[in-house]
């Protein structure tokens, strides 16, 4: 069978109409150039908190095995660039997302990458598994998620790790009124079809609750993530309760929030409301699911995920005892200080510009400033206290409270692999 035919024919387990729909429209629309990207990865630092997003107790290597199900049409040559001693597979049923893959596979000569037409729902055939799967804007669009998510659970190495993501509901309310509306009157995924909704979505009534998802997504004026959002032929949401139910049924358990700060008591507005302390009294999954809801605008969740049956792959941080002193701090990238319009008393304000919402950036003082300014991705938190803080300020409860916040507003990750001295 030549390459072409072999990339078209049909893929059991696999909705037609899915396969199809991203056979014409691949989303994210195709790149060919990769240049920025790698540029970016090239930096260590950026790589070492990523690996430890995912691994907080784990030693760093970079030689992991890694599944990117549901490759689209880039994401699997990424991952294959950002890692060059990983070993990456990615599947997709779609043959025009393979064949992208493949384009970027020649072009930036990925030998350490393989890419297969295939349904994740079978990925088991591979006959392999894998340190790390990254499954994002997929699942959801699944006849049966339950069963996708369980054959990739089924893949996954005991210490593994599995990034997810997932359409949220209540951000997305005005999408699925548009879905609707584009269902009842019979509008189709078909170039002309899609040419006369965008002229449709410029006459939306101000207010409509598809109205900031338009303004904040510029990605909105392509024909593919038009289609993708309003025309799939199946896309479903999750809630923080229903998310949670759906990687415990698939033998998965909560790791952390790919970035925590928005369903964080401790971040933003949420942190000065009056019933804050009446949150944090509840379970870390009770206060996800309220903060959800007060937020009222979360359009996707992006979560790690370890298997269940694996006690050593705990995410939950700790700070009672003197463990955390041992943590070495990794600042995350794409955080910026800033350093001038500043509130009153603060020596800076630090951000997270991946964050969406607005309220999440953390005033600090001077002694906290010093305190960040040390972190070098080396040394242990002990260790810059001794080093950075005169013996009179050094107060144990202040820099324990200081990087407890730094960790909850996606400042900073902490490589706890490193059993140091105190
Ligand atoms: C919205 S795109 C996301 C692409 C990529 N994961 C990303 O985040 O950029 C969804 C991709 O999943 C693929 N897909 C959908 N159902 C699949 C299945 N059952 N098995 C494998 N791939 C599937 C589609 O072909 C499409 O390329």
């Amino acid at each position: 069978m030549n390459q072409l035919a072999e990339h078209l024919s049909p893929l059991p387990d696999v909705a037609e109409e899915v396969r199809d729909f991203y056979d014409r429209y691949p989303y994210p629309p195709p790149v060919d150039n990769l240049e920025k990207y790698k540029q970016l990865w090239q930096d260590p630092q950026r790589r070492r908190a990523d690996y430890h997003l995912f691994w907080p107790s784990q030693s760093y290597r970079e030689d992991q095995t890694i599944l990117v199900a549901g490759c689209g049409t880039s994401q699997a040559a990424k991952h294959a660039l950002r890692w060059p001693a990983a070993k990456v597979t990615g599947i997709d049923c779609s043959a025009t997302s393979v064949l992208r893959t493949e384009q970027l596979k020649q072009k930036y000569d990925l030998k350490n990458l393989e890419v297969h037409r295939f349904p994740l729902e079978r990925v088991s055939d591979l006959g392999m598994s894998f340190d790390q799967i990254v499954c994002t804007g997929v699942l959801h669009h699944l006849a049966d998620p339950d069963a996708g998510l369980k054959a990739l659970r089924n893949v996954l190495e005991p210490n593994g790790a599995m990034h997810l993501m997932v359409y949220a509901p209540y951000g997305r309310a005005g999408i699925y009124m548009l879905q609707d509306f584009c269902r009842r009157i019979g509008i189709r995924a078909t170039d002309a079809d899609i040419r006369d909704l965008k002229s449709a979505l410029s006459a939306l009534p101000p207010g409509h609750p598809l109205e900031s998802l338009l303004s904040q997504a510029p990605d909105f004026r392509h024909e593919a993530a038009l289609a993708d959002a309003l025309l799939h032929p199946q896309d479903r949401a999750y809630s923080v309760p229903q998310l949670f139910d759906f990687i415990e049924k698939a033998g998965l358990k909560f790791g952390r929030w790919v970035r925590q700060a928005p369903y964080s008591v401790y971040c933003g507005a949420i942190a000065r409301i009056p019933q804050a302390s009446q949150l944090a009294r509840l379970s870390v999954a009770e206060q996800y699911a309220a903060i959800e809801l007060f937020r009222g605008t979360m359009a996707r969740h992006s979560i790690i995920v370890h298997r269940s049956d694996n006690s050593s792959n705990v995410q939950q941080l700790s700070f009672s005892g003197d463990d955390w002193l041992r943590f070495v701090p990794i600042r995350m990238s794409d955080t910026i200080c800033v350093q001038d319009r500043l509130p009153r008393g603060a020596s800076a304000v630090l951000i997270n510009q991946t964050h969406t919402y607005r309220d999440l950036f953390l005033p600090i003082t001077p002694a906290e400033k010093r305190l960040f300014d040390s972190i070098d991705g080396v040394r242990s938190i002990s260790d810059i206290v001794k080093t950075t803080l005169p013996p009179a300020d050094r107060n144990a409860d202040m820099a324990r409270s200081f990087f407890e916040r730094l960790w909850w507003h996606d400042q900073l990750v902490f490589d706890r692999s490193v059993r140091s001295a105190i």
